[in-house]
């Protein structure tokens, strides 16, 4: 009877909230280390085919399972492979990086999927398998320099993919500020990030100067991007357009390799001979790039220096990309860097070649520059030098994105959403190049 004491007594509430307390990070589903995370899209150029990608914290199976939508199964499984990055920084942490493409899939039409294995399903997501033939109208998000902190842009992005507004996301560079920070949990959480918009929608990328530590591992690890060159350059068809993806950072970081500006010079011409001889059907090639060739903001970047090393080459004579471009009549060029909006006219060495005084971008004479860097990160918005340059049409310092219409084989138009004035556009031009098969501007 006197054995009656504390310790027989039933387990106290106070002691039941510190054993759940314990317990909980354990529970916490997003700890799982099966559970899939940073799910996203790419797309590799294969007619009917969509690439999934995702990350877990220990080696498990990958398996996607869809069907068409809406649907409440989802009766087509498919395997891919599943291999470890190991992160560059002290910790080495160790990401499991898994890729499943999808193939056979009905152009155009609605799909419903989930990925992962027994271990453990990601949430469902939709995507729209794209139409491999060039007679339809692509509409695409494009943006640079999106962080982890600050992605300003991020929500309206997102409400713009639920309202299934594009097709497709050129991110033209710099992530996350930076995939590698923090042992890589900073690339972590920007994939988290952008989850909604990337799982909805192929998330095309290029590399920046951000993604360039550990040799640019984060950014190769991270997205499966068309080729075989992981992802620093590559190209692919987009309706009436050629869509060619290649790395600035080669001129820069050049300790990672100098054979690397050569190699893709080299690339980027064949690439270019080829979209010339397909360009009865897809008239448009549009260039992504990181660092400009021109811009008119205020800093010392490359393009703010007379001689740009993207634009003239290295030494100011080798490898340069301008007249490789002008050359082979590529139509728009896209970049980033400038964490502003910048449009120019048609340019060519400096000098503006209008298709005419009053629709300078009807039949222009050279490549069409839009430099669109604000989606927003740590860094904030870049100002612009106080007087324009006379090449220089439109510069917006706000936080915002790029919308992208290629209508046609003739007629493609930009707009420019500012998040600051909450989606208003603040640009808005037509590029209309009447000729097809054109090859050059001379
Ligand atoms: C960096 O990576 C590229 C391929 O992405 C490779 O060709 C190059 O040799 C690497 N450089 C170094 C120093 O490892
Ligand atoms: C190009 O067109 C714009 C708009 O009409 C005009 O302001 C600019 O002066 C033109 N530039 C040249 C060199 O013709
Ligand atoms: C392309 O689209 C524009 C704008 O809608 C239209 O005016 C033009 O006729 C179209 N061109 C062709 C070849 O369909
Ligand atoms: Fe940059």
């Amino acid at each position: 009877m006197a054995l009656r004491g504390p310790s027989r007594q039933p387990l106290s509430p106070l002691f039941l909230l510190l054993l759940l307390l314990l317990l909980l990070p354990w529970r916490c589903p997003g700890a799982e280390p099966a559970h899939p995370e940073q799910v996203h899209l790419s797309f590799q150029g294969e007619p009917g085919s969509m690439t999934v990608t995702w990350t877990t914290w220990v080696a498990t199976d990958s398996e996607v399972q869809f069907g068409l939508e809406p649907g409440e199964i989802l009766p087509a499984r498919v395997r891919g492979t599943c291999s470890p990055f190991v992160d560059g920084g002290i910790l080495r942490r160790t990401l499991f990086m898994h890729r499943v493409v999808l193939r056979g899939l009905t152009p155009g039409v609605r799909y419903a999927y989930r990925c992962g294995s027994i271990r453990g399903w990601s949430r469902r997501f939709r995507f729209v398998a794209l139409r491999p033939g060039p007679d339809w109208s692509p509409r695409l998000a494009v943006f640079g320099d999106m962080g982890a902190d600050n992605p300003q842009a991020l929500p309206r992005l997102r409400g713009d993919t639920q309202r299934g507004l594009y097709d497709a996301v050129l991110h033209v560079g710099d992530f996350a500020y930076n995939m590698d920070q923090d042992n890589a949990r900073v690339g972590d959480r920007f994939m988290r990030l952008i989850e909604p918009v990337a799982a909805t929608l192929p998330y095309m990328t290029c590399p920046g100067n951000h993604e360039e530590r550990y040799n640019f591992s984060n950014y190769k690890a991270r997205f499966n991007m068309p080729g075989d060159t992981e992802g620093l350059w590559y190209s692919w068809d987009l309706g009436p357009a050629h869509i060619i993806s290649f790395s600035t950072e080669v001129y820069f970081f050049l300790h990672y390799g100098r054979h690397l500006v050569q190699k893709q010079f080299r690339w980027l011409e064949r690439d270019l001979q080829k979209a010339n001889e397909n360009r009865a059907t897809r008239p448009w090639i549009i260039t992504m790039g990181h660092r400009p060739m021109y811009c008119s903001n205020a800093d010392l970047d490359d393009c703010t220096l007379h001689e740009s090393k993207v634009r003239r080459g290295l030494f100011g004579q080798r490898y340069g990309l301008e007249d490789l471009f002008y050359k082979y009549g590529v139509d728009l060029e896209l970049w980033a860097h400038e964490h502003s909006y910048e449009r120019l006219w048609p340019i060519y060495d400096y000098q503006v070649y209008n298709g005419s005084r009053e629709a300078p971008y009807t039949h222009p004479h050279a490549p069409v520059h839009i430099i669109t860097g604000s989606a927003g990160c740590e860094e904030l918005l870049t100002p612009f030098a106080l007087i324009p340059r006379p090449w220089s049409a439109v510069r917006v310092k706000e936080y915002g994105y790029t919308r992208l219409h290629i209508l046609n084989g003739t007629h493609l138009r930009l707009q420019q959403v500012s998040d600051d004035q909450d989606g208003k556009i603040v640009d808005d031009v037509w590029v209309v190049r009447p000729r097809h098969g054109r090859r050059t501007y001379f």
